[in-house]
């Protein structure tokens, strides 16, 4: 077995994975590398999303099924939940890769926020997480021993101006992750969200500034940037049972980002800022 056939990581497993848009979303990458692990699942996503994206390609790369499913419908969640259950008969991961902020679409700023946008901001990026768990729960779609994962970014401890209200939803979603995880640990569930560094995808490009924000963060990282396939590879270990007895944990993919203070590189790149003044 080596890399590119895959190491059979989630042979036998059933999962669920929403957010896939374009080949560029990080759950697209993830879906690729569910297949190369030996994984069965199905993909959702908004109606609207599946009218714009491409992901009738991925569903025939993968044979997955399609399921539509806006989130912010506590009924779509819900009949999802049911059909997932009669599809693949229950789950045991579940990706939650769903972000959208109207205020950083129409780059409002953090002190003049449309206060509906805001509420949508906050269903669509983080409630949606507890609905989606809710239901697996009350449908009782969700396995003994399943692994959720949930994309996160720094922003939910450290400000960036431009990501504005996706700063409050990330926290929220964290927040989520970890009382979900506290409740769910006696059936051996665990619940952990994936902080991952500025990565280049619909939604990413879509953030004002967001070419500003990756160059600081490749510059800030001791390994630079990870890639959306990169991501992909860390939430299959997360999915596996080599890490049964992680939960409640927001876990940083970023190269080493949140914990580097000053690089070498930044230091050698403001000195010659200085040197051109
Ligand atoms: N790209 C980055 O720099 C970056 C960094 C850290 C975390 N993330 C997170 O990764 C996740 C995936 O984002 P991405 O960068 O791959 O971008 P993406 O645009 O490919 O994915 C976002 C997805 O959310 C879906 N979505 C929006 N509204 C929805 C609704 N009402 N119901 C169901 N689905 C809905 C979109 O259709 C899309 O598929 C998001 O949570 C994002 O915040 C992204």
């Amino acid at each position: 077995m080596n890399y590119t056939e895959g190491y059979g990581l989630l042979k036998g497993k059933k999962g669920l994975i929403f957010g896939a848009l374009d080949e560029r979303s990080i759950a697209w990458r993830i879906a690729l590398a569910c297949k190369r692990e030996g994984a069965e699942f199905a993909l959702s996503n908004a109606p609207v999303a599946l009218r714009l994206g491409s992901l009738d390609a991925l569903s025939k790369e993968t044979g997955a099924s399609v399921i539509p499913c806006d989130v912010s419908k506590e009924e779509d969640v819900e009949a999802l939940m049911l059909k997932v259950k009669d599809e693949l008969g229950g789950l045991d991961f579940i990706l939650h890769a769903i972000g959208m902020s109207p205020n950083v679409r129409k780059s409002k700023p953090y002190t003049d926020l449309d206060y509906k946008f805001y509420h949508q901001t906050m269903d669509i990026s983080a409630l949606s997480l507890h609905k989606v768990l809710h239901f697996a729960e009350t449908t009782e779609t969700i396995n003994d021993g399943a692994s959720v994962v949930a994309l996160s970014y720094i922003g939910a401890q450290r400000i960036f101006s431009k990501y504005s209200d996706m700063n409050d939803a990330k926290a929220l979603l964290e927040s989520i992750a970890r009382n979900y995880g506290s409740r769910l640990g006696h059936r051996g569930i665990r619940v952990n969200t994936v902080s991952q560094a500025p990565t280049i995808t619909s939604a990413g490009s879509g953030i004002k500034g967001f070419d500003a924000m990756f160059e600081f963060a490749e510059k800030m990282s001791p390994l630079g940037n990870p890639t959306a396939d990169d991501c992909a590879d860390y939430c299959i270990t997360l999915f596996s049972d080599l890490t049964k007895k992680v939960t409640m944990q927001n876990l940083f993919h970023d190269g080493g980002f949140c914990t580097n203070g000053i690089s070498e590189q930044m230091i050698s790149d403001l000195a010659k800022l200085h040197e051109s003044e």
